[in-house]
């Protein structure tokens, strides 16, 4: 289109101005068709092509029994009863924007391809405006509220902080790449409420167009509260769309049952005429419209559901399958999803993976599966969940598939340094500079270190020790740790405390021991969240605390070995305690966290602080979990390298291991029991390294490695 030269002029002066340019000009001056969008701030159609390896931290898989083994023997390890081929289900802890972006374009895709790509995409994102990563958690006989982590806080901020138009943002991104990653007969049901149905059913159309939208389906569910000044808001939204004109859709697989029609006294039909045919058969006739034609339909073939299901009920607090993950959804949801938009064998994937329904029912459904979720709590709920569906399966004599927990891993040095991985160098300006120099200020400054300048990673010193702090926005990887251990080799350092808000998994204590066989004392601290509360920091109650320690004694009877957790330590602060017994209201109590211990402060009716009480009784209140490997180097890390010029992938051991997860033992929400002590295993003499993993119940995990004798002692 030729814009007059009088609009040319006008546009051209408002732009040299710095104003901005009405409205109409947004459908003259650009080359697109579409009559209608949905446009918000900061609207971009770029998505992030960042692509992080992943890593894998751990190998789920209950041993199979002989007769199992049969069937497709060449995948298990006969002695074992464990996958050692084929697909693997991944289970990712990591923000799913880099998680899709990785499975986009990384070396994980042709694998997914090879296994006929993704089938089908369910997720389930916050679009609760006001959700919070605040967890209900059960310790010994009481319940804590556990306050979100900081990189939880800043992804809650990166989907809510700008309210709808970043949910939007955060939404749009995705999509675009998870549409890249459907296969051509794929589907995608996205579950939503009232809150932002509206505003996704515009974006689904613009990115996996109109004409491929399915159906909107209502999920109605009646229980839980009503508000009595407004209609009860009682059922959710899931919009399907197919990528293409021919997704899967197995009516027959999810067909109800037919509820016959009612005669009344008189032999008078409702609803159709019934009968039953020379087989048997009971049917119920219709006719269709302008009673042309008579269909008949067979009870026995059941119906299919409609597009608003009123039969599945949110879960209930007695529900069994109920994981206290304060968004669960009914497996019968899920299983009505995958059954009609799937086939035994495909890949089913959920983004926002929470307890991991999606993942639970896969399985259940002989799907293989990937699903990722940023929260550590949701992964370790997801962990127990499927470690229990894998039980399940195996008692009822049923197959089930291996699975791996994967970090996002070893991110790039520019990546961690500045946390901008968005941004290539020109943007990374000076501004963001200041960001972080600010930030690193406000940490050492409640770490009551002093700032040093001209280090690749120290930031500052405290007494002896060199001070490197890691990233804003991201756990510490092991690349990190190393580039600081290697610093300190270079300049000749030998104490270096290493601040972080999170660790990556599986991270420590190798990377101590590793540094100290170097001759670096590393100390990992946690920071706490309290240095962005200036009055704590001036009061010196933020806390930097140590990461958690884990103490255990290895028996032995021949050449059997079992292992004993003897002490489990943790340095959680959650709160300042002083501020909130100050707030308390007179008669009113509250639980915080201090250095490890769970405290019910309160106050009498008179407004004066009764004695502290202790809640945590025992160490292994903490422990929500331990597993053991007990061949732990048995198993390297093995990831794809692309090499840049010729396109090839090659395969390279990380210097990792992956822990196997053989023996487990953990709490539900129905049996809140542990045990202390594992099975003893049989291994072949020799010396051996033992794996000790260790989830607490906040989701954070631990692990130590002890060297056994197998034939001779510890
Ligand atoms: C509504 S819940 C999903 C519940 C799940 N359908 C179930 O049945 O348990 C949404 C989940 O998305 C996760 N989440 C939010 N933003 C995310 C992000 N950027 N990357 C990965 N997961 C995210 C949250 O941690 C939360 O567990």
């Amino acid at each position: 289109m030729r814009l007059p030269d009088n609009e040319i002029r006008d546009i051209t002066k408002l732009l040299e101005e710095g104003k901005p340019l009405p409205d109409k000009y947004r459908f003259m001056l650009f080359g697109d068709d579409r009559e209608i969008e949905l446009v918000w701030n900061g609207k971009s159609r770029d998505v992030t092509n960042v692509i992080l390896p992943f890593q894998t931290i751990e190998h789920v898989d209950e041993p199979r029994a002989e007769a199992n083994l049969t069937a497709q023997a060449e995948l298990f390890d006969p002695t074992t009863g464990r996958q050692l081929k084929g697909w693997t289900n991944k289970l990712i802890w990591g923000d799913n924007k880099f998680v899709l972006s990785s499975l986009k374009s990384g070396p994980l895709r042709d694998e997914i391809e090879a296994n006929g790509g993704i089938k089908l995409i369910y997720i389930d994102p916050p679009f609760d405006v006001g959700a919070d990563f605040s967890m209900d958690v059960e310790i010994g006989e009481e319940t804590l509220e556990k306050a979100p982590s900081v990189l939880e806080e800043i992804a809650y901020r990166d989907t809510w902080g700008k309210g709808t138009d970043s949910f939007l943002a955060m939404i749009y991104e995705r999509l675009l790449i998870m549409k890249d990653l459907l296969a051509e007969d794929g589907s995608i049901y996205v579950h939503c409420d009232w809150r932002v149905t509206g505003l996704i059913r515009q974006v689904l159309d613009e990115v996996f167009n109109q004409s491929n939208l399915i159906n909107e389906i209502i999920w109605y569910f009646s229980q839980g509260g009503k508000g009595s000044s407004y209609f009860g808001k009682k059922h959710n939204t899931i919009w399907l769309y197919s990528k293409s004109t021919k997704p899967i859709f197995n009516e027959k697989e999810v067909r109800l049952p037919f509820t016959p029609h009612k005669q009344d006294s008189k032999g008078k039909n409702f609803g159709g005429r019934m009968g039953t045919d020379e087989d048997g058969r009971e049917y119920v006739e219709k006719w269709g419209t302008g009673k042309k034609k008579l269909y008949r339909y067979y009870l026995d073939e059941g119906k299919l559901p409609e597009d608003v299901w009123t039969d599945i009920q949110s879960i209930q607090s007695a529900a069994t399958e109920r994981v206290n993950y304060p968004t669960q959804k009914p497996e019968a949801l899920l299983e009505r999803v995958i059954k009609a938009s799937s086939n035994a064998g495909d890949l089913v994937v959920d983004f926002f993976c929470g307890s991991g329904t999606t993942a639970a029912v896969a399985e259940k459904l002989g799907r293989k599966w990937i699903t990722s979720d940023l929260g550590k709590f949701a992964i370790h709920t997801a962990r127990k969940r499927l470690i229990n569906v894998q039980r399940e399966l195996k008692a009822e004599g049923k197959d089930f598939r291996a699975f791996e927990i994967l970090n996002l891993g070893r991110y790039e040095r520019d990546f961690f340094v500045s946390g901008l991985a968005d941004l290539d160098d020109s943007q990374r300006n000076k501004a963001e500079q200041a960001k972080e120099q600010a930030f690193n200020q406000l940490i050492l400054s409640a770490y009551k270190a002093e700032p040093i300048t001209g280090f690749r990673t120290f930031r500052g010193k405290k007494q002896n020790r060199v001070v490197a702090i890691g990233p804003a926005n991201l756990p510490v990887s092991r690349l990190f740790a190393e580039e600081v251990v290697a610093e300190c080799i270079e300049k000749g350092v030998t104490k270096v405390d290493l601040l972080a808000f999170e660790f990556e998994m599986g991270l420590f204590p190798s990377i101590q021991d590793e540094a100290s066989s170097k001759g670096v004392d590393l100390v990992l601290k946690h920071i706490p969240k309290e240095v962005f509360d200036k009055r704590a920091v001036d009061r010196g109650e933020a806390r930097f605390h140590d990461v958690a320690y884990i103490e255990v004694r290895p028996h032995f009877n021949g050449n059997s070995v079992c292992i004993e957790l003897t002490n489990y330590s943790v340095f959680y602060t959650q709160g300042i305690t002083s501020f909130a017994e100050e707030g308390l209201k007179n008669g009113g109590s509250q639980i915080v966290v201090e250095n490890g211990q769970v405290i019910k402060i309160s106050k009498d009716k008179d407004g004066l602080l009764n004695p502290r009480e202790i809640l945590t009784k025992n160490w292994h209140d903490w422990v929500d979990y331990w597993s053991i490997d007990f061949d732990f180097t048995n198993r390297k890390e093995i990831v794809r390298i692309k090499d840049e010029k010729s396109g090839e992938f090659s395969e390279k051991w990380t210097g990792d291991f992956i822990f196997e997860n053989e023996w487990q033992s953990f709490r539900t929400r129905q049996d809140r029991s542990l045990e202390l002590k594992s099975i003893f295993k049989e291994l072949p003499p020799g010396r051996r390294r033992i794996a000790i993993k260790v989830v607490d119940i906040f989701g954070n995990d631990t692990m130590k490695v002890i060297p056994v004798t197998i034939g001779g002692k510890a």
